[in-house]
């Protein structure tokens, strides 16, 4: 038997197992949650529990965790292909790609599936507006926005927003959740694209890619400026490559489609490389190439 935290919120689903979902399924793991994991094929669904364990391997050795937590956490997870399998879940956190539609669709399957009248239905989106998601519920008021940083174990922070439709006391237990279950540090956001991070960070990266897209400076001035110049712990290409390419583009289509301001627009340079399947790391190649 596995001691679950005390708190209202015990089994979580998380949808999606690239890099954002692998991740957010290790920290709920770590933090003691009943975790199940689904993703759209079995091919997808094994490198997802690959990172994950991979992972949890590296924290292990690094001393993070004791090989025993791993052992625990490793139990505390399932993984399925079928998200019939959510209907006892108390909380889901979607985050699959940056796509509306996919990601409207899995909010109308697990409105169905899931039974749990004050489940929370969350998504980890870096733009798409919640209310949209929310809208294609029966129960709007129990959808919220709960957004991690990359590497999710790693980064402290998560951002809540709540959509128009959002109660306050599904956003009171995200935030519990949030902070006293999962330790993280949850800062509040409107449902606004970008939120408070991305508003910040996509234009930066954007002028970045065209910066160098222009000739301006090479790659390693460009990353080395602000690494040395401002202290940043990575340049805005290396961290553009760990984000993820296809995502930093789907991320300024969803805020110049917001905003209509040219700051957000994608340059083409990286709808190119994106349309060549250079989505970064995840890829193997980006800006930088990857071993
Ligand atoms: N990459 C980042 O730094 C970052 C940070 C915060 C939030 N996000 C957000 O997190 C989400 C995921 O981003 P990512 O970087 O993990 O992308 P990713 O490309 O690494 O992973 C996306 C995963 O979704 C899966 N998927 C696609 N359709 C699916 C479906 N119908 N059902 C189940 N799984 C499906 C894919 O197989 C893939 O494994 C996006 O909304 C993104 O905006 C990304």
């Amino acid at each position: 038997m596995t001691d679950f935290p005390a708190g209202d919120i015990t089994r979580v689903g998380v949808v999606g197992s690239g890099q954002m979902g692998a991740g957010i399924a290790e920290v709920c793991a770590r933090a003691g949650l009943d975790v199940k994991v689904a993703e759209i094929t079995g091919e997808a669904l094994e490198i997802g529990r690959t990172r994950l364990f991979n992972s949890l391997a590296k924290a292990a050795e690094r001393g993070k965790i004791s090989e025993e937590e791993r052992d625990v956490t490793q139990a505390r997870l399932s993984f399925t292909t079928d998200l019939g399998e959510f209907a006892d879940r108390d909380l889901v956190i979607e985050a699959v790609v940056e796509n509306e539609q996919v990601k409207t669709e899995i909010f109308q399957v697990l409105d169905q599936v899931m039974t749990r009248a004050d489940a929370i239905l969350a998504s980890n989106t870096s733009s798409i507006p919640l209310v949209k998601l929310a809208v294609a519920t029966s129960r709007p008021d129990h959808v919220v926005g709960i957004h991690f940083f990359n590497p999710a174990p790693v980064q402290k922070l998560v951002e809540l927003i709540p959509a128009l439709t959002t109660s306050e006391g599904t956003l009171s237990r995200a935030q519990i959740f949030a902070e006293k279950v999962l330790g993280k540090h949850a800062i509040r956001a409107q449902d606004r694209s970008g939120f408070v991070v991305n508003a910040l960070l996509v234009p930066y990266l954007l002028s970045a890619i065209r910066m160098f897209e222009s000739g301006i400076a090479s790659r390693d001035d460009i990353d080395n400026g602000m690494e040395m110049g401002c202290a940043h712990p990575m340049g805005p290409l290396k961290l553009s490559d760990l984000i993820g390419l296809d995502t930093i583009v789907s991320v300024a289509n969803s805020m110049y489609a917001e905003y209509k301001e040219p700051l957000y627009a994608a340059p083409p340079l990286l709808q190119r490389m994106v349309d060549a399947g250079r989505l970064g790391r995840k890829s193997g190649s980006g800006f930088y190439t990857y071993g």
